[in-house]
C-alpha cells in the first residue's frame, strides 16, 4: 500500500510538494516534513511547538478533547483503581505490565538502590538552609555523573537499565534529603522493608530520636498521586530531557535539565502557586477579585492549576484527585479543610464564567494534587518535587525510548532570523 501523500503548494515558486502523511495507531497523523526545506527552501514556524510531534512515541497517549490518558494502552483510571506506582514504572519503561515474578524482581531491585553515596549526601551541606528543595534536588541530580560512572554509557543497554533502577531509587532519597537539610533534622536514611511511598514517608517524616509508623492512608494517597503524576508524553520537561539527551549527555544530567524546566510555575511548579494563590485568595468572599483578575488582560495574574494546552475538555488527573482528595481529608481526619473548600467553590466559579468556557479552562492536575499533600504534611515548598520524583520514571522512559530510535537526531530547531541585515563593522569612536 503507497503511504498518504498531502500536497502543498507554494505560491511564491508555483512549485508543489508531496508531504508523506504518517497515521499513529490512534489520534491525529502528523505530516513529515523533513524534506520540506530542501524541496522549497521555507521552514515551518510553530512557537512552543504546539502543532508539532518531535519524535514517534509509543509511551503515553492523550486525547485532550475526550479527556483521555492511557500509559502504554492502559487508561489511567483504571490504573489509578487497581495498580501501584511501581507496577506502573515498570509498564511505562518496559512496555507491558508485570508478571508476579517481574514484578517482584523489580520491586526487589529498586529498594536495594535506594541509598545514597555518603558523599553526595555532603553536597547538601554547601546549600544554605533556605535554598529552594528544587535547587538542591536538581544540582545533585546533576551530580549524580560525577558518583556513578558505571551507568553512563548510554549505548550500553545494561548501563541504562542501571541507570533507570538508580534514579527511581534515589530520587525519594535525595528529595528527603533537601527537605532534612531545611528543616535542620538529621537525614534518615532509607528502610528496604518499607514500599516506595512509605519509604518516602518515613525518610520525611521520622526522627532518630522516637519510632515512627507510616500512616497506611497517606502512602496510599502518595502512590496515586505518584502514578498519576508518572508521564505525559511529550510535556516541556519531557520534551527537555529529550532535547538534552539527544546531544549524547549522560543521563543524570538530561534528567537534571528536566527538574529545571518542571519547576517553573507555568508546568510542576503549579502546585506549589495553586497552594500560594488559594492562601493569598484566603476566603470565599474574595473568589470573583481574583476571577476578575484572571480575566484581565493587563494582569499577568492567571488562575494557577487551570488550563491545559493540551485538554480542552476535562484533565482525567484532576477528577480522580478531585475524588481522593475528599477520601483522604475524611481517612486522615481533616474533613474541615478550608483550602479544599476554597478550592471546590473557586471551580465551580470558574467553570460557570463565559472566559473559562469560552477558552476551556478546566482544573488541571495541579489544582488539587497540593491540598493532598499538605494534608500529608508536606511543605508547599516541596510540592514541586514530589511532581519530580513522579515524574522522573517518564523522562527515564523517554530518553530510553529516544536513545534506542534510529530517527533520533540531536535536537536542534530553526529559526525565522528577524535580526539586521549584513552590516559593516564601525570604531568605537565612530560611534
Ligand atoms: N488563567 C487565566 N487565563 C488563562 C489561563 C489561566 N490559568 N490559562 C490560559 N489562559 C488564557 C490565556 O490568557 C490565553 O488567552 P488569550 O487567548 O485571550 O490570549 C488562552 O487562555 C490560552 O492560553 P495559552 O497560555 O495560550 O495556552 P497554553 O497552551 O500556551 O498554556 C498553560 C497552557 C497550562 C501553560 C496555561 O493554561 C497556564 O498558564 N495555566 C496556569 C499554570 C498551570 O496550572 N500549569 C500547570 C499545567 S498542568 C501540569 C503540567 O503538566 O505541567
Amino acid at each position: 500500500m503507497s503511504a498518504k501523500t498531502f500536497q502543498l503548494n507554494d505560491s511564491e515558486t508555483g512549485k508543489t510538494v508531496d508531504l508523506e502523511a504518517r497515521p499513529g495507531t490512534v489520534g491525529p497523523g502528523v505530516l513529515d516534513v523533513r524534506s520540506l526545506y530542501a524541496s522549497t527552501g521555507k521552514f515551518t514556524y510553530d512557537p512552543g511547538f504546539a502543532a508539532t510531534a518531535s519524535c514517534e512515541s509509543g509511551i503515553t497517549y492523550i486525547d485532550g478533547t475526550k479527556g483521555l490518558l492511557m500509559y502504554r494502552g492502559y487508561p489511567v483510571e483504571q490504573l489509578a483503581a487497581n495498580s501501584s506506582f511501581l507496577e506502573v514504572c515498570y509498564l511505562l519503561l518496559y512496555g507491558e505490565l508485570p508478571t508476579g515474578d517481574e514484578l517482584a524482581k523489580f520491586d526487589d531491585t529498586v529498594r536495594m538502590h535506594t541509598m545514597l553515596n555518603e558523599t553526595m549526601l555532603r553536597l547538601f551541606n554547601g546549600f544554605h538552609h533556605d535554598a529552594h528543595p528544587m535547587a538542591m534536588v536538581a544540582g545533585v541530580v546533576g551530580s549524580m555523573s560525577a558518583f556513578y560512572h558505571d551507568t553512563t554509557d548510554i549505548h550500553d543497554p545494561r548501563h541504562r537499565d542501571i541507570f533507570a533502577h538508580r534514579i527511581l531509587a534515589k530520587m525519594p532519597t535525595i528529595a528527603a534529603a533537601a527537605y532534612k537539610h531545611t528543616m535542620g533534622q538529621a537525614f534518615m536514611y532509607p528502610r528496604n522493608d518499607l514500599n516506595y511511598a512509605e519509604n518516602l514517608l518515613h525518610m520525611f517524616f521520622a526522627v532518630p530520636a522516637e519510632s515512627y509508623e507510616v500512616d497506611p492512608v497517606s502512602a496510599e494517597a502518595l502512590d496515586l498521586l505518584f502514578i498519576l503524576h508518572a508521564d505525559h508524553e511529550q510535556n516541556c520537561s519531557t520534551s527537555t530531557v529529550r532535547m538534552a539527551g539527544s546531544s549524547g549527555t549522560n543521563p543524570y544530567s538530561a534528567i537534571a535539565a528536566g527538574i529545571a524546566a518542571l519547576w517553573g510555575p507555568a508546568h510542576g511548579g503549579a502546585n506549589e502557586a495553586v497552594l500560594n494563590m488559594l492562601e493569598h485568595i484566603g476566603s470565599v468572599d474574595r473568589i470573583e477579585k481574583y476571577v476578575a483578575k484572571a480575566k484581565d488582560k493587563d494582569d499577568p495574574f492567571r488562575l494557577m492549576g487551570f488550563g491545559h494546552r493540551v485538554y480542552k475538555n476535562h484533565d482525567p488527573r484532576a477528577t480522580i484527585i478531585r475524588g481522593a482528595c475528599h477520601k483522604v481529608l475524611e481517612k486522615i481526619g481533616r474533613t474541615d479543610s478550608p483550602l479544599f473548600e476554597l478550592a471546590l467553590k473557586l471551580e465551580e466559579i470558574a467553570l460557570r464564567d463565559e472566559y473559562f468556557i469560552e477558552k476551556k479552562l478546566y482544573p488541571n492536575v495541579d489544582f488539587y494534587s497540593g491540598i493532598i499533600y499538605r494534608a500529608l504534611g508536606i511543605p508547599t515548598s516541596m510540592f514541586t518535587v514530589m511532581f519530580a520524583i513522579a515524574r522522573t520514571v517518564g523522562w527515564v522512559s523517554h530518553w530510553r525510548e529516544m536513545i534506542v530510535d534510529p530517527d533520533t537526531r540531536i535536537g536542534r530547531p530553526r529559526q525565522l532570523y528577524i535580526g539586521p541585515t549584513a552590516r559593516d563593522y564601525v570604531d568605537v569612536d565612530k560611534r
